[in-house]
Parts: structure tokens; sequence; C-alpha cells
């Protein structure tokens, strides 16, 4: 019981880190065999944690060939447990197992990629994220969802973490909204599953720092009072300094933030998501090693955005967002290879 609560203390205490990636992309593959040979090129690489999309919402069911795990018709949800539905999911925990992987599985988009939030709205009466984070309804279809996820893969040594949403935010919103939705469902996380570690998702704002927008609480986010919760085990934030207004060097105060409120609170940090458009190399390997300096005093793993990789049956490549690191290129030497080796 508990393990793998364990397992990332102890790693905390022996200032370990760990290295990984993000790919909303792989349970979405349709071949079982493409999503294996993507985990050995993680495995071999040295990558411990991979974060996923455990949701894909939609609104109008799709062709047979399109993944999607849950559809909003009327008032009600149907989740879908067939071919092209959460059995997705299931061929990517079971690579994920054969090949050491790590999975954290997130369970609801802010933004509409995937459906989102906004994907649920007329079927619980709502017009807003503001307001989905309330409405019982909308709370309770939600709930209803994660429960579907957790008890698929409650037993499973792939999942490392289940996270609330990616980038839950509440713009305009008092603080208060978020802290209690983030409570109230990592609570019900808890209920259901005691084993493993639960996490928010979001970008990070919300903190003491240089008053910048990112900093700043208009989000709705309040970082250090949503890590503190009981039922949060880590905390997670994101960089994205072209979208949000600030250079590149700023994102090592970021860092520093961040780990200076997760050593406060004795809680490990995740820096969970980064990525620039160009020159990830070098901009992308100062943030690691930033982070990675910080492995005594409050920082425990990275994950860059986003894993690029050749799909075996199609020969095509994956998703490319301009943030992409794709296996094999000389981005991934530096900030795969390199960074593993700088771990040791
Ligand atoms: C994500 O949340 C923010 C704040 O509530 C909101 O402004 C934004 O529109 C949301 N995204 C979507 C797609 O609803
Ligand atoms: C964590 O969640 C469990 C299950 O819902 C609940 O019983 C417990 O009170 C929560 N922990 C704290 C310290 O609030
Ligand atoms: C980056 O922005 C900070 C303010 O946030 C400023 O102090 C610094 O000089 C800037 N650095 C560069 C390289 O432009």
């Amino acid at each position: 019981m508990k393990a793998h609560l364990t397992l990332w203390f102890t790693l905390l205490t022996l200032a370990t880190d760990y290295a990984g990636t993000n790919s909303y992309w792989i349970p979405f593959l349709t071949n079982d065999n493409d999503v294996d040979v993507i985990m050995g090129h993680l495995e071999t690489s040295g990558q411990k944690i991979l974060r996923v999309w455990g949701f894909n919402d939609v609104t109008s069911v799709p062709g047979s060939g399109t993944v999607y795990f849950q559809a909003f018709s009327g008032s009600s949800a149907t989740i879908n447990t067939g071919a092209n539905g959460l059995q997705r999911l299931d061929a990517v925990v079971k690579a994920a197992e054969k090949h050491g992987i790590k999975l954290i599985i997130n369970f609801v988009n802010n933004w509409t990629d995937y459906g989102g939030m906004a994907a649920y709205f007329s079927a619980c009466g709502v017009s807003s994220n503001a307001q989905w984070y309330t409405a019982s309804r909308c709370q309770t279809l939600y709930q209803t969802y994660i429960k579907a996820v957790i008890s698929r893969y409650r037993n499973s040594n792939a999942v490392f973490a289940w996270e609330l949403a990616n980038e839950p935010r509440c713009n305009g919103c008092a603080t208060s909204v978020l802290t209690t939705w983030i409570q109230k469902t990592s609570d019900y996380i808890r209920s259901l599953d005691t084993d493993h570690m639960i996490t928010v998702g979001d970008e990070g704002f919300g903190l003491a720092g240089d008053g910048s927008y990112p900093y700043q609480f208009g989000e709705g986010n309040d970082w250090a009072a949503n890590l503190a919760l009981p039922n949060i085990s880590f905390g997670t934030f994101h960089l994205y300094p072209e979208s949000w207004g600030v250079n590149n060097t700023w994102g090592n105060g970021w860092i520093q933030a961040h780990a200076k409120v997760c050593a406060q609170l004795k809680k490990p940090c995740l820096f969970e998501e980064y990525g620039v458009p160009t020159n990830h190399c070098s901009v992308e390997s100062e943030w690691q090693k930033t982070s990675l300096g910080l492995k005594d005093s409050g920082m425990a793993a990275d994950l860059f955005w986003q894993l690029g990789d050749t799909i075996k049956s199609t020969g095509q490549q994956t998703s490319n967002d301009g943030n992409t690191v794709y296996y094999g290129t000389a981005d991934w030497t530096c900030l795969v290879d390199d960074h593993v080796k700088a771990i040791g």
C-alpha cells in the first residue's frame, strides 16, 4: 500500500531526479504496436514519466476509426469502453507497464482540445468553465468519468499519478473557487484509490514572485493554497514564456519560485510542461539545469512538452506544434540524452 507515495518521497530525500515528457496523443493512436514502439524509445532513452490525456470528450460521436472516450448527448454522458474508446488507453497502460514507464493520467481539459469542460456544458446546463467548477451536475458527470478511469487502472503499477485537469483556470474568479474544487476532487479520488498520487495539472499561476502576469492571481489560482491541500501529493507548473509575455531567462526564476514553495510545504515539485517554438536545445537545457540544480530543495522531476516520434505503421511524424522534440534528432540528444546523463 502507498508504494508509489513512498517511492516518490524516498526519491526526494535521496535527492534523485526524474526526466520525462508529455504525449497527449499517444492514447489516440489505434495500433498497439505503434504505442509499444514509442514506449520502447522512452525506455531506452531513460525517460521515466509520461503524461497523457486520459480524456477525449465529444459532443457528437465520430466515425468508427476515430478515438473518443466520452460522448455527451442531451443531459447525459456515455463513456466509450469500446475498441476506439478506453481500450486505447488500456494499450498505453499495458505498454507503460511493459517498459517501466510511469503515467500521469489527466481527466479533463480547460481548453477545448479533445472536448474539455466545454464539452460538458450543455449536458450539465452551464456556459463557462467558471460555472463548471461549481455546478453539481457537471461535477457529478466529471466524477463518474474519473471513477470509470480509475477503476480500470487502479491496480496498475504504471500509474504515477491521477491529474485533475489540464491547466485549470477560472479567470476573474475568487481563488477559493478552484481551491474548493481541487479539494473536493482530490478527496474524491483519494476515496477511490488510497495508493496513487494525486496532482492538479495547473500552469503554476498565482504565487509570490516578481509580480509579472504568471505570478498574479487573476486566472483564479492560488498555487501554495492548492498545493497545501491534504490530498494533493505534489505540485505542478508549466512554462511558456512566449505565450505569457515574459522572456526565456525569466523562466529560471519561475522554477526557483515554485521550488521554494514546494520546499516550504515539504511536497515535491514537478516542472510538468515547458516549451519554446525555436532554439529548443539552448533555451530548454538552461531550464533543465536550473530544475536539476534544485533537486535538494523542492524540485523532483521535469517533463518537456512534447514528445515527437515517427509512427511505425504509417511512417508519419506525430503532431508538430513547434515545441515538439523528436526522437533521434539533435534536440533529443540535447534535451533527453544529455539531461538523463546529467541526472546520473
Ligand atoms: C480556460 O479557462 C480560462 C479561465 O476560465 C478561460 O478564460 C478560457 O476560456 C478557458 N478555456 C476554454 C477553452 O474555455
Ligand atoms: C483525503 O480524502 C479522504 C477520502 O475522501 C478523506 O477521508 C480525507 O479526510 C482527506 N484527507 C484530509 C486530510 O482531508
Ligand atoms: C528578462 O526579463 C526580466 C524581467 O522579467 C529582465 O530583468 C531581464 O533583463 C530580461 N532579460 C533579457 C535577456 O531580456
